[in-house]
């Protein structure tokens, strides 16, 4: 018995050393341990023998099987790393001293735009939010005082899901949030996408960009919005911007102004950019209506605060020169990446 067993392990390990690749130690494994492999048939032979000698071969058919299988695995596994090895010297090699692709993405004009906003505002201490864009009726409309039925949803062409939410129309949807989080008092920026079911034309799309921001705490007054638009308009056109304000209606707000800036582009002596009117409508904005404070849960006899709602998308188009909205959306790279490399 132990001659076959010796004539067996010599003939396996000769086996084993010749297998130089996966397919090769996979049929070595086949031969011995696979259903018809010999030593799975000696395990099967073990019901022919005696009670007695069943014992001792059964005993060293496993003893045999044991070796044979941590002998497979590790052949296995030294072919393994002598493949990953060979791979390693033959693959294809790069020349790291090569010049670059000059072609590499940049971020989106958007994304750029907003990112600065952010850093300057949070140099100015308002916290970064940002929030959902499906939202409930409630918060797009009810929480910022436009009731069932206001005639100012209609200024908003609304997608409803047929869950009832809505795609949020506005960034103002998120005020609620807002304010319930942080109370008074509170700063906070807080960008998002928006979505109204608009007519697509050059400066109009039915997604796009805003940034809103409130600004509550004891005697805050519109001179407060004036000094931040001020301050973050200077920083991301690099230049003194001034600002003028003309009454506007938003039921979130008392009152409410539509802001524009001085043409940055041709200091308000007229030009393409403006219309030759020298001003730029920007940004809607207002001090908070006391019904929105006291749904967010701050008492307005105590605070008063200011919000505004940025078109980040119409900035950025200003900002990069994009006369045409509808570029900012169409996965255009070439389009894109020649704005921001500007
Ligand atoms: C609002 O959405 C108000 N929620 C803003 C606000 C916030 C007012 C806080 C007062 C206080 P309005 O519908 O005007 O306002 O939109 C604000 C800005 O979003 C616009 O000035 C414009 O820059 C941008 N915008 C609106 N509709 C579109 C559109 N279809 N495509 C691109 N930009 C748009």
């Amino acid at each position: 018995m132990n001659a076959q067993f010796d004539e067996l392990r010599q003939q396996f390990t000769k086996e084993v050393e010749e297998a130089k690749n996966t397919e090769d130690i996979e049929r070595v494994r086949v031969s011995y341990l696979g259903k018809k492999g010999c030593v799975t048939e000696l395990l099967k032979g073990l019901k022919n023998v005696s009670a007695e000698e069943k014992k001792e071969r059964g005993r060293m058919i496993n003893e045999l099987k044991n070796e044979v299988q941590a002998r497979i695995e590790e052949r296995q596994k030294s072919i393994a790393a002598e493949m990953e090895k060979f791979k390693l010297k033959t693959d294809e090699r790069y020349d790291i001293s090569l010049p670059c692709d000059p072609s590499v993405g940049t971020l989106h004009p958007i994304t750029l735009v907003q990112r600065e906003l952010e850093e300057i505002f949070a140099s100015m201490g308002f916290a970064v939010e940002d929030y959902k864009e499906f939202v409930t009726e409630f918060e797009n409309f009810e929480a910022v005082n436009i009731p069932k039925h206001h005639p100012a949803r209609d200024m908003q062409d609304t997608y409803y899901l047929d869950n009832g939410q809505i795609l949020k129309t506005h960034t103002s949807a998120a005020q609620n949030f807002i304010l319930t989080k942080y109370g008074a008092p509170c700063k906070a920026i807080f960008p998002g996408r928006c979505f109204r079911n608009e007519a697509l034309d050059a400066s109009h799309e039915t997604t796009f960009f805003q940034m809103e921001g409130v600004m509550v705490d004891k005697d805050i007054s519109i001179s407060n919005l004036i000094y931040f638009m001020e301050t973050m308009l200077s920083e991301v056109f690099q230049k003194p911007i001034t600002v003028r304000l003309r009454p506007g209606f938003f039921p979130f707000t008392e009152p409410g102004f539509e802001l524009d800036i001085q043409c940055p582009f041709c200091g308000g002596t007229g030009c393409q950019t403006c219309k030759h009117g020298g001003w730029i409508e920007l940004c809607p904005c207002g001090m908070i209506h006391p019904n929105v404070l006291r749904m967010g849960g701050i008492d307005p006899e105590e605070y008063t605060g200011f919000a505004f709602g940025l078109g980040l998308t119409r900035l950025a188009m200003m900002k990069f020169g994009i006369d045409d909205i509808r570029y900012l959306n169409s996965g255009n790279l070439k389009a894109l990446d020649q704005f921001c490399k500007m």
